[in-house]
Protein backbone atom coordinates (compact mmCIF):
# COMPACT_ATOMS: atom_id res chain seq x y z
CA UNK A 1 0.00 0.00 0.00
CA UNK A 2 1.33 3.74 -1.17
CA UNK A 3 0.99 6.22 1.46
CA UNK A 4 -2.06 7.83 -0.76
CA UNK A 5 -3.70 4.41 -1.19
CA UNK A 6 -3.49 4.60 2.99
CA UNK A 7 -5.17 8.05 3.40
CA UNK A 8 -7.74 7.43 0.71
CA UNK A 9 -8.90 4.45 2.77
CA UNK A 10 -9.91 6.64 4.90
CA UNK A 11 -12.08 8.24 2.98
CA UNK A 12 -14.11 5.03 1.92
CA UNK A 13 -16.57 5.56 4.37
CA UNK A 14 -16.83 8.94 3.30
CA UNK A 15 -17.20 8.03 -0.18
CA UNK A 16 -20.87 8.47 -1.10
CA UNK A 17 -21.12 12.03 1.19
CA UNK A 18 -18.07 13.53 -0.88
CA UNK A 19 -19.44 12.00 -4.06
CA UNK A 20 -22.95 14.12 -3.09
CA UNK A 21 -20.83 17.09 -2.22
CA UNK A 22 -18.65 17.42 -5.46
CA UNK A 23 -22.30 17.08 -7.04
CA UNK A 24 -23.48 20.29 -5.63
CA UNK A 25 -19.94 21.82 -6.40
CA UNK A 26 -20.77 21.10 -9.86
CA UNK A 27 -24.30 22.31 -9.81
CA UNK A 28 -22.81 25.42 -8.24
CA UNK A 29 -20.26 25.89 -10.87
CA UNK A 30 -23.00 24.97 -13.51
CA UNK A 31 -24.79 27.60 -11.92
CA UNK A 32 -22.24 30.35 -12.33
CA UNK A 33 -22.73 31.21 -16.00
CA UNK A 34 -26.66 32.47 -15.37
CA UNK A 35 -25.57 35.02 -14.33
CA UNK A 36 -23.12 36.35 -17.44
CA UNK A 37 -25.86 34.88 -19.78
CA UNK A 38 -28.62 37.35 -18.01
CA UNK A 39 -26.20 40.53 -18.42
CA UNK A 40 -25.38 39.52 -22.17
CA UNK A 41 -29.05 39.38 -22.43
CA UNK A 42 -29.84 42.12 -20.48
CA UNK A 43 -27.42 44.68 -22.97
CA UNK A 44 -28.69 43.05 -26.03
CA UNK A 45 -32.53 42.42 -25.56
CA UNK A 46 -33.32 44.94 -22.76
CA UNK A 47 -31.36 48.20 -23.56
CA UNK A 48 -30.38 47.83 -26.81
CA UNK A 49 -33.42 45.77 -28.16
CA UNK A 50 -36.05 47.74 -26.18
CA UNK A 51 -37.68 44.82 -24.41
CA UNK A 52 -38.17 46.68 -21.31
CA UNK A 53 -41.01 43.99 -20.22
CA UNK A 54 -37.91 41.30 -19.43
CA UNK A 55 -36.14 43.08 -17.07
CA UNK A 56 -38.28 42.42 -13.82
CA UNK A 57 -38.09 38.64 -14.88
CA UNK A 58 -34.03 38.92 -15.06
CA UNK A 59 -33.55 40.42 -12.23
CA UNK A 60 -35.81 38.13 -10.30
CA UNK A 61 -33.42 35.12 -12.08
CA UNK A 62 -30.40 36.79 -11.18
CA UNK A 63 -31.34 36.96 -7.61
CA UNK A 64 -32.76 33.08 -7.41
CA UNK A 65 -29.53 31.64 -9.16
CA UNK A 66 -27.57 34.21 -6.58
CA UNK A 67 -29.46 32.63 -3.83
CA UNK A 68 -29.99 29.08 -4.95
CA UNK A 69 -25.78 29.17 -5.50
CA UNK A 70 -25.51 30.05 -1.94
CA UNK A 71 -27.59 27.70 -0.05
CA UNK A 72 -25.53 24.87 -2.33
CA UNK A 73 -22.53 26.66 -1.30
CA UNK A 74 -22.75 26.37 2.48
CA UNK A 75 -24.29 22.73 1.99
CA UNK A 76 -21.44 21.34 0.64
CA UNK A 77 -19.06 23.36 2.97
CA UNK A 78 -20.67 21.76 5.86
CA UNK A 79 -20.30 18.36 3.91
CA UNK A 80 -16.55 18.96 3.71
CA UNK A 81 -15.80 19.95 6.74
CA UNK A 82 -17.76 17.64 8.56
CA UNK A 83 -16.44 14.44 6.51
CA UNK A 84 -13.16 16.14 7.48
CA UNK A 85 -13.27 16.07 11.01
CA UNK A 86 -14.69 12.52 11.12
CA UNK A 87 -11.87 11.43 9.02
CA UNK A 88 -9.36 12.95 11.17
CA UNK A 89 -10.64 11.79 14.09
CA UNK A 90 -10.63 7.86 12.84
CA UNK A 91 -7.23 8.75 11.65
CA UNK A 92 -5.87 10.11 14.13
CA UNK A 93 -6.81 7.04 16.24
CA UNK A 94 -5.47 5.05 14.03
CA UNK A 95 -2.24 6.41 14.45
CA UNK A 96 -2.27 6.44 18.22
CA UNK A 97 -2.94 2.72 18.31
CA UNK A 98 -0.40 1.80 15.98
CA UNK A 99 1.93 4.50 17.99
CA UNK A 100 0.82 2.50 21.55
CA UNK A 101 1.48 -0.78 19.77
CA UNK A 102 5.43 0.36 19.39
CA UNK A 103 7.68 -1.35 21.31
CA UNK A 104 10.80 0.64 23.79
CA UNK A 105 13.44 0.17 20.92
CA UNK A 106 10.72 2.51 18.70
CA UNK A 107 10.37 4.84 21.85
CA UNK A 108 14.43 5.24 22.22
CA UNK A 109 14.47 6.00 18.36
CA UNK A 110 11.46 8.33 17.70
CA UNK A 111 11.66 11.92 19.59
CA UNK A 112 8.66 12.61 21.22
CA UNK A 113 8.69 15.96 19.76
CA UNK A 114 8.35 14.22 16.14
CA UNK A 115 5.86 11.90 17.04
CA UNK A 116 3.45 14.98 18.53
CA UNK A 117 3.61 16.82 15.26
CA UNK A 118 2.87 13.74 13.07
CA UNK A 119 -0.37 14.20 15.42
CA UNK A 120 -0.56 17.72 15.28
CA UNK A 121 0.53 19.49 12.31
CA UNK A 122 0.67 16.85 9.79
CA UNK A 123 -3.35 15.69 11.04
CA UNK A 124 -4.18 19.34 10.44
CA UNK A 125 -2.55 19.72 6.80
CA UNK A 126 -4.35 16.40 6.15
CA UNK A 127 -7.78 18.14 7.27
CA UNK A 128 -7.27 21.02 5.70
CA UNK A 129 -6.82 19.34 2.62
CA UNK A 130 -10.00 17.57 2.59
CA UNK A 131 -11.93 20.02 3.74
CA UNK A 132 -10.87 23.29 1.43
CA UNK A 133 -8.73 21.69 -1.23
CA UNK A 134 -10.38 18.66 -2.74
CA UNK A 135 -13.26 21.03 -3.97
CA UNK A 136 -10.89 23.69 -4.08
CA UNK A 137 -9.11 22.41 -7.05
CA UNK A 138 -12.24 20.29 -8.39
CA UNK A 139 -14.60 23.77 -8.52
CA UNK A 140 -11.56 25.71 -10.01
CA UNK A 141 -11.14 23.08 -13.29
CA UNK A 142 -14.52 22.91 -13.38
CA UNK A 143 -15.12 26.97 -13.55
CA UNK A 144 -12.25 26.75 -15.70
CA UNK A 145 -13.78 24.24 -18.08
CA UNK A 146 -17.32 25.48 -17.93
CA UNK A 147 -16.28 29.31 -18.61
CA UNK A 148 -14.11 28.33 -21.41
CA UNK A 149 -16.75 26.32 -23.19
CA UNK A 150 -19.34 29.19 -22.94
CA UNK A 151 -16.87 31.40 -24.35
CA UNK A 152 -16.39 28.88 -27.13
CA UNK A 153 -20.39 28.94 -27.83
CA UNK A 154 -20.46 33.04 -27.64
CA UNK A 155 -17.56 33.23 -30.08
CA UNK A 156 -14.74 30.72 -30.69
CA UNK A 157 -12.32 33.53 -32.62
CA UNK A 158 -12.10 34.81 -28.95
CA UNK A 159 -11.92 31.34 -27.05
CA UNK A 160 -8.81 30.54 -29.07
CA UNK A 161 -6.75 33.46 -28.31
CA UNK A 162 -7.88 33.35 -24.45
CA UNK A 163 -6.77 29.13 -24.85
CA UNK A 164 -3.45 30.39 -26.17
CA UNK A 165 -2.36 31.07 -22.88
CA UNK A 166 -3.14 27.56 -21.23
CA UNK A 167 0.14 25.52 -21.76
CA UNK A 168 2.22 28.23 -20.25
CA UNK A 169 -0.22 28.43 -16.89
CA UNK A 170 -0.10 24.23 -16.91
CA UNK A 171 3.43 24.03 -17.30
CA UNK A 172 4.04 26.81 -14.13
CA UNK A 173 1.61 24.99 -12.10
CA UNK A 174 3.61 21.96 -12.71
CA UNK A 175 6.96 23.14 -12.06
CA UNK A 176 6.02 24.97 -9.04
CA UNK A 177 4.30 21.51 -7.58
CA UNK A 178 7.76 20.23 -8.51
CA UNK A 179 10.01 22.70 -7.12
CA UNK A 180 7.87 22.77 -3.75
CA UNK A 181 7.89 19.14 -2.68
CA UNK A 182 11.13 19.57 -1.16
CA UNK A 183 10.69 22.82 0.56
CA UNK A 184 7.97 21.54 1.88
CA UNK A 185 9.64 18.27 3.64
CA UNK A 186 12.34 20.01 5.41
CA UNK A 187 9.52 22.48 6.56
CA UNK A 188 7.66 18.98 8.19
CA UNK A 189 11.21 18.31 9.72
CA UNK A 190 11.65 21.76 10.79
CA UNK A 191 8.39 21.89 12.66
CA UNK A 192 9.02 18.37 14.27
CA UNK A 193 12.65 19.67 15.69
CA UNK A 194 10.72 23.03 16.87
CA UNK A 195 8.43 20.67 18.47
CA UNK A 196 10.80 18.94 20.30
CA UNK A 197 12.87 21.50 21.46
CA UNK A 198 9.63 23.30 23.08
CA UNK A 199 8.43 19.76 24.54
CA UNK A 200 11.78 18.76 26.05
CA UNK A 201 12.19 22.28 27.30
CA UNK A 202 8.73 22.27 28.92
CA UNK A 203 9.62 18.55 30.08
CA UNK A 204 12.45 19.31 31.54
CA UNK A 205 12.32 23.02 32.98
CA UNK A 206 13.54 22.25 36.12
CA UNK A 207 17.09 21.17 35.22
CA UNK A 208 17.11 23.81 33.00
CA UNK A 209 16.75 26.54 35.76
CA UNK A 210 18.87 24.40 38.11
CA UNK A 211 21.60 24.58 36.07
CA UNK A 212 20.72 28.60 35.19
CA UNK A 213 20.76 27.56 31.18
CA UNK A 214 17.44 29.58 30.48
CA UNK A 215 19.74 31.81 27.88
CA UNK A 216 21.67 28.75 26.13
CA UNK A 217 17.97 27.08 25.75
CA UNK A 218 16.46 30.40 24.35
CA UNK A 219 18.90 30.25 21.98
CA UNK A 220 18.94 26.68 21.23
CA UNK A 221 15.17 27.38 20.61
CA UNK A 222 15.75 30.22 18.69
CA UNK A 223 18.10 28.51 16.32
CA UNK A 224 15.22 25.65 15.50
CA UNK A 225 12.90 29.00 15.92
CA UNK A 226 14.88 30.42 13.12
CA UNK A 227 15.11 27.28 11.37
CA UNK A 228 11.48 26.69 11.36
CA UNK A 229 11.07 30.53 9.74
CA UNK A 230 13.99 29.68 6.97
CA UNK A 231 12.62 26.84 5.88
CA UNK A 232 9.04 28.36 5.55
CA UNK A 233 10.37 31.57 3.86
CA UNK A 234 12.55 29.14 1.75
CA UNK A 235 8.80 27.28 0.42
CA UNK A 236 7.67 30.95 -0.25
CA UNK A 237 10.74 31.79 -2.28
CA UNK A 238 9.89 29.19 -4.39
CA UNK A 239 6.33 29.97 -4.95
CA UNK A 240 6.79 33.44 -4.96
CA UNK A 241 7.86 33.60 -8.05
CA UNK A 242 5.32 31.42 -9.90
CA UNK A 243 2.77 33.69 -7.76
CA UNK A 244 3.29 36.71 -10.35
CA UNK A 245 3.49 34.22 -13.35
CA UNK A 246 -0.44 33.35 -12.63
CA UNK A 247 -1.25 36.81 -11.82
CA UNK A 248 -0.02 37.98 -15.05
CA UNK A 249 -1.69 35.29 -17.09
CA UNK A 250 -5.04 36.11 -15.14
CA UNK A 251 -4.21 39.35 -16.70
CA UNK A 252 -3.83 38.94 -19.93
CA UNK A 253 -6.57 37.48 -20.36
CA UNK A 254 -8.51 40.63 -19.34
CA UNK A 255 -6.21 41.97 -21.93
CA UNK A 256 -7.31 40.03 -24.44
CA UNK A 257 -10.98 40.18 -23.91
CA UNK A 258 -11.06 43.82 -24.15
CA UNK A 259 -8.96 44.05 -26.97
CA UNK A 260 -9.16 41.68 -29.33
CA UNK A 261 -13.24 41.40 -27.80
CA UNK A 262 -13.53 45.70 -28.49
CA UNK A 263 -11.87 45.46 -32.09
CA UNK A 264 -14.56 42.28 -32.38
CA UNK A 265 -17.39 44.63 -31.27
CA UNK A 266 -15.99 47.72 -32.94
CA UNK A 267 -15.86 46.02 -36.75
CA UNK A 268 -19.36 44.26 -35.91
CA UNK A 269 -18.03 40.71 -35.49
CA UNK A 270 -19.81 40.31 -32.34
CA UNK A 271 -22.48 42.15 -30.10
CA UNK A 272 -21.67 44.53 -27.02
CA UNK A 273 -24.20 42.18 -25.28
CA UNK A 274 -21.85 38.77 -26.05
CA UNK A 275 -19.22 41.09 -25.16
CA UNK A 276 -20.25 41.81 -21.47
CA UNK A 277 -21.04 37.77 -21.44
CA UNK A 278 -17.97 37.13 -22.10
CA UNK A 279 -16.40 39.60 -19.42
CA UNK A 280 -18.70 38.21 -16.82
CA UNK A 281 -16.94 34.87 -17.46
CA UNK A 282 -14.15 36.01 -16.98
CA UNK A 283 -13.50 35.95 -13.30
CA UNK A 284 -14.00 32.35 -13.85
CA UNK A 285 -10.96 32.01 -15.50
CA UNK A 286 -9.56 34.29 -13.54
CA UNK A 287 -9.97 32.43 -10.08
CA UNK A 288 -8.79 29.11 -11.12
CA UNK A 289 -5.28 30.76 -12.28
CA UNK A 290 -4.52 32.87 -9.39
CA UNK A 291 -5.69 29.90 -7.22
CA UNK A 292 -3.39 27.58 -8.87
CA UNK A 293 -0.46 28.42 -6.83
CA UNK A 294 -2.05 28.53 -3.58
CA UNK A 295 -3.85 25.71 -4.01
CA UNK A 296 -0.57 23.63 -5.56
CA UNK A 297 1.34 24.18 -2.14
CA UNK A 298 -1.48 22.90 -0.08
CA UNK A 299 -1.55 20.07 -2.18
CA UNK A 300 2.33 19.73 -1.66
CA UNK A 301 2.10 20.14 2.18
CA UNK A 302 -0.89 17.57 2.21
CA UNK A 303 1.17 15.09 0.32
CA UNK A 304 4.49 15.75 2.65
CA UNK A 305 2.16 15.23 5.48
CA UNK A 306 0.64 11.78 4.81
CA UNK A 307 3.93 10.49 3.74
CA UNK A 308 5.42 11.61 7.12
CA UNK A 309 2.98 9.78 8.79
CA UNK A 310 2.71 6.89 6.86
CA UNK A 311 6.40 6.20 7.20
CA UNK A 312 5.96 6.35 10.78
CA UNK A 313 3.23 3.79 11.41
CA UNK A 314 4.86 1.71 8.57
CA UNK A 315 7.75 0.69 11.28
CA UNK A 316 6.68 -2.35 12.42
CA UNK A 317 7.60 -3.65 15.90
CA UNK A 318 9.54 -5.76 16.74
CA UNK A 319 8.07 -7.26 19.39
CA UNK A 320 5.12 -9.27 18.57
CA UNK A 321 2.28 -11.53 19.31
CA UNK A 322 3.28 -15.24 18.14
CA UNK A 323 1.26 -16.86 15.25
CA UNK A 324 -0.53 -19.55 17.53
CA UNK A 325 -0.10 -17.99 21.44
CA UNK A 326 -0.52 -19.62 24.35
CA UNK A 327 -2.71 -17.56 26.61
CA UNK A 328 -2.39 -18.67 29.96
CA UNK A 329 -4.68 -16.53 31.91
CA UNK A 330 -2.82 -16.82 35.36
CA UNK A 331 0.52 -18.05 35.60
CA UNK A 332 2.01 -19.70 38.39
CA UNK A 333 5.85 -17.66 38.28
CA UNK A 334 8.61 -19.97 37.90
CA UNK A 335 11.00 -18.38 35.82
CA UNK A 336 13.99 -19.89 34.40
CA UNK A 337 16.55 -18.48 32.47
CA UNK A 338 18.66 -20.34 30.27
CA UNK A 339 21.81 -19.11 28.84
CA UNK A 340 20.33 -15.83 28.04
CA UNK A 341 22.59 -13.12 26.16
CA UNK A 342 21.38 -9.54 24.71
CA UNK A 343 22.80 -7.87 22.66
CA UNK A 344 22.18 -4.26 21.25
CA UNK A 345 23.61 -2.93 17.94
CA UNK A 346 27.22 -4.70 18.42
CA UNK A 347 27.40 -3.96 22.22
CA UNK A 348 26.75 -7.02 24.49
CA UNK A 349 24.68 -6.20 28.08
CA UNK A 350 23.57 -9.43 29.01
CA UNK A 351 25.78 -13.11 28.93
CA UNK A 352 24.98 -16.36 29.60
CA UNK A 353 22.37 -15.97 32.07
CA UNK A 354 21.17 -19.23 34.53
CA UNK A 355 18.70 -19.21 36.97
CA UNK A 356 15.73 -21.00 38.11
CA UNK A 357 12.83 -19.35 40.13
CA UNK A 358 9.79 -21.45 41.54
CA UNK A 359 6.87 -19.84 42.19
CA UNK A 360 6.39 -17.64 45.24
CA UNK A 361 10.03 -17.22 45.66
CA UNK A 362 11.75 -13.86 45.87
CA UNK A 363 15.23 -13.21 43.97
CA UNK A 364 17.18 -10.12 44.85
CA UNK A 365 19.33 -8.80 42.35
CA UNK A 366 22.41 -6.94 43.12
CA UNK A 367 25.06 -5.56 41.39
CA UNK A 368 27.20 -2.55 40.14
CA UNK A 369 24.87 0.59 38.14
CA UNK A 370 24.72 -0.11 34.55
CA UNK A 371 25.49 -4.17 35.36
CA UNK A 372 22.90 -5.38 33.18
CA UNK A 373 19.81 -5.48 36.21
CA UNK A 374 17.05 -3.59 34.85
CA UNK A 375 17.79 -4.75 31.16
CA UNK A 376 17.30 -8.87 32.99
CA UNK A 377 13.77 -7.96 34.03
CA UNK A 378 13.09 -6.04 30.37
CA UNK A 379 13.89 -9.37 28.94
CA UNK A 380 11.30 -11.08 30.95
CA UNK A 381 8.76 -8.71 30.45
CA UNK A 382 9.54 -8.86 26.31
CA UNK A 383 10.52 -5.24 26.27
CA UNK A 384 13.25 -6.17 24.83
CA UNK A 385 13.82 -9.81 23.39
CA UNK A 386 17.02 -12.19 23.87
CA UNK A 387 19.22 -12.02 21.28
CA UNK A 388 20.46 -15.82 23.09
CA UNK A 389 19.29 -18.52 25.09
CA UNK A 390 15.53 -18.77 25.94
CA UNK A 391 13.12 -16.95 28.72
CA UNK A 392 10.49 -19.57 30.46
CA UNK A 393 7.80 -19.01 32.35
CA UNK A 394 6.08 -21.98 33.96
CA UNK A 395 8.03 -23.76 31.28
CA UNK A 396 6.64 -21.71 28.28
CA UNK A 397 8.90 -19.62 26.67
CA UNK A 398 7.81 -15.96 26.73
CA UNK A 399 8.28 -15.97 22.92
CA UNK A 400 5.51 -18.54 22.47
CA UNK A 401 3.20 -16.35 25.21
CA UNK A 402 0.21 -13.95 24.31
CA UNK A 403 2.08 -10.46 25.04
CA UNK A 404 -0.98 -9.04 27.11
CA UNK A 405 -0.81 -11.80 28.78
CA UNK A 406 2.74 -12.28 29.92
CA UNK A 407 2.62 -8.12 30.92
CA UNK A 408 -1.15 -9.03 32.64
CA UNK A 409 1.12 -10.95 34.57
CA UNK A 410 3.80 -9.10 35.81
CA UNK A 411 3.20 -6.29 38.09
CA UNK A 412 6.16 -3.88 37.33
CA UNK A 413 7.48 -0.79 39.37
CA UNK A 414 9.56 0.36 37.20
CA UNK A 415 12.92 2.55 38.59
CA UNK A 416 11.88 5.48 36.29
CA UNK A 417 8.65 6.04 38.32
CA UNK A 418 6.60 7.38 35.90
CA UNK A 419 2.66 9.16 37.26
CA UNK A 420 0.00 10.25 35.14
CA UNK A 421 -1.98 13.53 35.90
CA UNK A 422 -4.45 11.85 37.46
CA UNK A 423 -5.69 11.46 41.05
CA UNK A 424 -3.55 9.36 43.68
CA UNK A 425 -6.39 6.95 43.41
CA UNK A 426 -6.10 6.69 39.91
CA UNK A 427 -2.72 6.38 39.70
CA UNK A 428 -2.93 3.44 42.07
CA UNK A 429 -5.54 1.65 40.14
CA UNK A 430 -4.29 2.28 36.64
CA UNK A 431 -3.91 -1.54 36.25
CA UNK A 432 -7.24 -2.61 37.79
CA UNK A 433 -9.50 0.18 37.01
CA UNK A 434 -12.59 -1.33 37.89
CA UNK A 435 -10.93 -2.23 41.64
CA UNK A 436 -12.93 -0.91 44.80
CA UNK A 437 -11.21 1.95 46.72
CA UNK A 438 -11.01 -0.74 50.12
CA UNK A 439 -8.41 -2.73 47.96
CA UNK A 440 -6.81 0.69 46.86
CA UNK A 441 -6.09 1.52 50.36
CA UNK A 442 -4.88 -1.74 50.68
CA UNK A 443 -2.47 -1.95 48.47
CA UNK A 444 -1.34 1.87 49.51
CA UNK A 445 -1.01 0.33 52.93
CA UNK A 446 1.34 -2.19 52.03
CA UNK A 447 3.26 0.04 50.35
CA UNK A 448 3.62 2.19 53.14
CA UNK A 449 1.52 5.19 51.34
CA UNK A 450 -1.48 5.22 53.01
CA UNK A 451 -0.08 7.69 55.47
CA UNK A 452 1.40 9.91 53.27
CA UNK A 453 -1.79 10.44 50.89
CA UNK A 454 -4.35 11.11 53.80
CA UNK A 455 -2.15 13.98 54.80
CA UNK A 456 -2.62 15.31 51.37
CA UNK A 457 -4.89 18.60 51.13
CA UNK A 458 -7.40 16.06 49.57
CA UNK A 459 -6.39 12.49 50.33
CA UNK A 460 -6.71 10.13 47.56
CA UNK A 461 -8.64 12.35 45.24
CA UNK A 462 -5.52 14.39 45.62
CA UNK A 463 -4.29 15.47 41.67
CA UNK A 464 -0.63 14.63 41.42
CA UNK A 465 1.23 17.11 38.12
CA UNK A 466 2.20 15.86 35.69
CA UNK A 467 4.47 12.61 36.47
CA UNK A 468 3.51 13.10 39.66
CA UNK A 469 4.86 16.48 40.70
CA UNK A 470 4.35 17.62 44.16
CA UNK A 471 5.36 14.22 45.21
CA UNK A 472 8.61 13.19 47.16
CA UNK A 473 11.26 10.76 44.86
CA UNK A 474 10.04 8.49 48.09
CA UNK A 475 6.61 9.26 47.62
CA UNK A 476 6.28 8.64 43.90
CA UNK A 477 7.95 5.22 44.57
CA UNK A 478 5.72 3.88 47.04
CA UNK A 479 2.45 4.74 44.82
CA UNK A 480 4.52 3.07 41.71
CA UNK A 481 4.58 0.12 44.22
CA UNK A 482 1.21 0.74 45.33
CA UNK A 483 0.41 0.58 41.75
CA UNK A 484 2.37 -2.87 40.55
CA UNK A 485 0.67 -4.30 43.85
CA UNK A 486 -2.94 -3.65 43.25
CA UNK A 487 -2.50 -5.17 40.20
CA UNK A 488 -1.83 -8.88 41.85
CA UNK A 489 -0.12 -10.21 39.14
CA UNK A 490 1.73 -13.56 39.77
CA UNK A 491 4.59 -11.88 38.96
CA UNK A 492 6.01 -8.51 40.79
CA UNK A 493 9.14 -6.36 39.48
CA UNK A 494 10.42 -3.92 41.78
CA UNK A 495 13.49 -1.88 39.91
CA UNK A 496 15.19 0.31 43.20
CA UNK A 497 11.73 1.03 43.94
CA UNK A 498 13.10 1.75 47.66
CA UNK A 499 16.16 3.47 46.68
CA UNK A 500 14.78 6.80 47.89
CA UNK A 501 12.98 6.01 51.00
CA UNK A 502 14.44 5.86 54.28
CA UNK A 503 15.90 2.78 55.77
CA UNK A 504 13.16 2.81 58.45
CA UNK A 505 9.98 2.79 56.07
CA UNK A 506 11.97 0.45 53.90
CA UNK A 507 11.98 -2.32 56.66
CA UNK A 508 7.95 -1.79 57.11
CA UNK A 509 7.45 -1.86 53.34
CA UNK A 510 9.65 -5.10 53.52
CA UNK A 511 7.39 -6.57 56.33
CA UNK A 512 4.03 -5.65 55.06
CA UNK A 513 5.10 -7.43 51.39
CA UNK A 514 6.77 -10.49 53.12
CA UNK A 515 3.22 -10.88 54.86
CA UNK A 516 1.35 -11.11 51.24
CA UNK A 517 0.18 -13.67 48.75
CA UNK A 518 2.49 -15.79 48.96
CA UNK A 519 2.17 -17.64 45.61
CA UNK A 520 3.71 -14.24 43.99
CA UNK A 521 7.61 -14.52 42.35
CA UNK A 522 9.12 -11.61 43.32
CA UNK A 523 12.18 -9.60 42.01
CA UNK A 524 14.10 -7.20 43.96
CA UNK A 525 16.10 -4.96 42.47
CA UNK A 526 18.65 -2.92 44.79
CA UNK A 527 21.90 -1.47 45.79
CA UNK A 528 21.36 -1.67 49.75
CA UNK A 529 21.62 -5.41 50.85
CA UNK A 530 18.91 -4.81 53.41
CA UNK A 531 16.58 -4.78 50.66
CA UNK A 532 17.47 -7.96 49.20
CA UNK A 533 19.07 -10.22 52.22
CA UNK A 534 15.67 -12.20 52.91
CA UNK A 535 15.56 -12.99 49.58
CA UNK A 536 15.35 -16.82 48.59
CA UNK A 537 18.11 -16.05 45.58
CA UNK A 538 20.42 -13.62 45.73
CA UNK A 539 21.60 -12.97 42.15
CA UNK A 540 25.10 -10.51 42.12
CA UNK A 541 25.64 -9.16 38.28
CA UNK A 542 29.00 -7.77 37.24
CA UNK A 543 29.37 -6.59 33.44
CA UNK A 544 26.16 -8.30 32.10
CA UNK A 545 26.88 -11.81 33.71
CA UNK A 546 26.08 -13.70 37.11
CA UNK A 547 29.35 -13.57 39.27
CA UNK A 548 27.52 -15.22 42.08
CA UNK A 549 24.20 -16.79 43.11
CA UNK A 550 22.76 -18.50 46.43
CA UNK A 551 21.13 -17.18 49.36
CA UNK A 552 22.29 -14.58 51.81
CA UNK A 553 24.77 -17.44 53.72
CA UNK A 554 25.78 -19.01 51.22
CA UNK A 555 27.32 -15.90 49.41
CA UNK A 556 28.35 -15.07 53.00
CA UNK A 557 30.51 -17.89 53.00
CA UNK A 558 31.99 -16.97 49.46
CA UNK A 559 33.46 -14.20 50.62
CA UNK A 560 33.37 -12.34 46.98
CA UNK A 561 31.66 -9.91 45.87
CA UNK A 562 28.77 -10.12 47.79
CA UNK A 563 30.60 -10.25 50.65
CA UNK A 564 32.84 -7.59 50.08
CA UNK A 565 29.36 -4.98 49.56
CA UNK A 566 27.73 -6.44 52.88
CA UNK A 567 30.57 -5.43 54.44
CA UNK A 568 30.89 -2.03 53.08
CA UNK A 569 27.44 -1.22 54.15
CA UNK A 570 27.08 -2.62 57.33
CA UNK A 571 31.05 -4.20 58.54
CA UNK A 572 32.43 -0.94 58.13
CA UNK A 573 30.24 0.37 60.39
CA UNK A 574 31.66 0.02 63.16
CA UNK A 575 35.16 1.29 61.53
CA UNK A 576 33.48 4.24 60.34
CA UNK A 577 31.41 5.28 64.67
CA UNK A 578 34.98 6.54 65.86
CA UNK A 579 35.53 9.02 63.21
CA UNK A 580 31.76 10.70 63.55
CA UNK A 581 32.49 10.54 67.10
CA UNK A 582 35.98 11.97 66.75
CA UNK A 583 34.32 15.03 64.41
CA UNK A 584 31.41 15.57 67.22
CA UNK A 585 34.32 15.64 69.87
CA UNK A 586 36.06 18.45 67.45
CA UNK A 587 33.08 20.31 66.95
CA UNK A 588 32.31 20.12 70.67
CA UNK A 589 35.52 21.44 71.18
CA UNK A 590 35.37 24.24 69.04
N1 LIG B 1 18.11 1.53 25.37
C1 LIG B 1 19.41 1.23 25.50
N2 LIG B 1 20.22 1.37 24.43
C2 LIG B 1 21.54 1.08 24.54
N3 LIG B 1 22.11 0.63 25.66
C3 LIG B 1 21.36 0.48 26.74
C4 LIG B 1 19.95 0.75 26.73
N4 LIG B 1 19.46 0.51 27.95
C5 LIG B 1 20.50 0.10 28.69
N5 LIG B 1 21.63 0.09 27.98
C6 LIG B 1 22.96 -0.31 28.47
O1 LIG B 1 22.86 -1.58 29.05
C7 LIG B 1 23.65 -1.66 30.20
C8 LIG B 1 22.83 -2.17 31.37
O2 LIG B 1 21.82 -1.23 31.66
P1 LIG B 1 20.77 -1.47 32.82
O3 LIG B 1 19.80 -0.38 32.77
O4 LIG B 1 20.26 -2.86 32.71
O5 LIG B 1 21.68 -1.34 34.11
P2 LIG B 1 21.27 -1.48 35.61
O6 LIG B 1 22.06 -2.61 36.17
O7 LIG B 1 19.81 -1.54 35.76
O8 LIG B 1 21.85 -0.14 36.23
P3 LIG B 1 21.26 0.76 37.42
O9 LIG B 1 21.64 0.10 38.68
O10 LIG B 1 21.97 2.03 37.24
O11 LIG B 1 19.80 0.86 37.23
C9 LIG B 1 24.26 -0.28 30.43
O12 LIG B 1 25.59 -0.31 29.99
C10 LIG B 1 23.45 0.62 29.56
O13 LIG B 1 24.26 1.63 29.03
MG1 LIG C 1 18.40 -0.28 36.44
Amino acid sequence: MTAMQWFFSFLKKYRGRLIFAMFLVTLTSIFAIVNPQITGIVVDDIIYGGNRELLPIMALILIVSTLFRAVLRYWFLYIFEKSSQGMLYTMRDYVYRKLLQQDFDFYNKNRTGDLMSRQTGDMEAIRHFVAYVIYGIYENVLLFVIALVMIFVVDYRLALCMIAIMPITILAAAKQLKAVKPAFHEIRQRFSSLNTAVQENISGNRVVKAFAKEDFEIYKFEKENDGYRDAELKASEIWKKYVPIFEFMANVLTVILYMIGGIMVIKGYMSLGKMVMVSGYLWMLNMPLRMAGWLANDYQRFVTSVEKIYATIQIEPKITDPENPNEKTRLKGEIQFCHVGYQMDDEVILKDINFHVKPGQTVGIIGATGSGKSTLMNLLCRFYDVTEGEILIDGINVKEMDLYSLRDNIGLAMQDVFLFSDTIEGNIAYGRPNCSFEEVVKAAKIANAHDFILQLPEGYDTIVGERGVGLSGGQKQRISLARALLKDPSIIILDDTTSAVDMETEAIIQSELSRIDSNQTVFIIAHRISSIKDADLILVIEDGKIIEQGNHDSLMNKKGYYHTVFHHQYGDFDKIKPHLEYDKVGNGGK
